[in-house]
């Protein structure tokens, strides 16, 4: 079974605030999707395990933590995932990234999946797979299936905006992939758009319509 995690930081909630407002044009809206990113990858690290090491201050040695050897991969959803990617690198630096290519049929909302290229070493990664938007959940599964044919195991879902009925459909498919959330809204409407949202995040952060 998925385990859903909501941020409630601040900072977090503050910044979707402005990421949700219609007037937030789209060099802001960029900047804090960037930057909401940024703060869920500190949040969703926080069980990352450290090792002990030895480090020589200027004033003598100090017994230090570092983050132990763990690979991690990230695999933003495109278009709209590459929007969170760089606040996370700045977070996470040392992560490779990998890219699913997927946008949904406006008819029939199916994901149709158009790229694919991981990292050549998946099986040793941890994936965090990221998307703004979780809505009817077709995208983010066909993602994360995609992403396990070729290997990977260990998978994380980190988005800004999820809908019940996507959260549902995910933790069906995949039990074993645990969900990270700025927010948890209402529903979906007759065209898979998530109530209230933010519109089409692909839109907003790319300037298309
Ligand atoms: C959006 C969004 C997700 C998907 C979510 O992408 O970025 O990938 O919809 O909807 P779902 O949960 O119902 O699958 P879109 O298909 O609009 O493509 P784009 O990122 O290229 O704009
Ligand atoms: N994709 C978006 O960009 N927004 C939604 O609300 C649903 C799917």
């Amino acid at each position: 079974m998925s385990k859903v995690f909501v941020f409630d930081h601040p900072l977090i909630q503050h910044k979707l605030s402005y990421i949700r407002d219609k007037q937030t044009g789209t060099k802001e809206f960029r900047e804090l999707v960037e930057e909401v990113a940024a703060l869920m990858a500190f949040e969703i690290t926080r069980d990352l395990s450290l090792e002990e090491t030895t480090v020589e201050t200027p004033v003598g040695p100090a017994v230090a933590n570092r983050i132990a050897g763990k690979k991690l991969g990230v695999v933003p959803i495109l278009r709209a995932g590459l929007g969170m990617t760089d606040g996370i690198l700045r977070m996470i630096p040392a992560a490779k990234v990998g890219h699913v290519g997927l946008y949904r049929d406006p008819e029939t909302l199916k994901p149709v999946e158009y790229y694919v290229k991981l990292p050549n070493d998946v099986e040793e990664r941890d994936f965090i797979v990221i998307d703004p938007m979780l809505a009817t959940g077709g995208s983010a599964i066909d993602a994360i299936a995609s992403i396990k044919k070729r290997g990977a195991t260990n998978i994380k879902l980190m988005c800004l905006v999820a809908a019940p009925e996507g959260v549902k459909a995910l933790n069906e498919a995949h039990p074993d992939v645990d969900v990270y959330l700025a927010a948890m809204d209402e529903k979906l409407d007759d065209h898979g758009y998530i109530v209230p949202g933010l519109g089409d995040a692909g839109d907003r952060l790319f300037g298309t319509k």
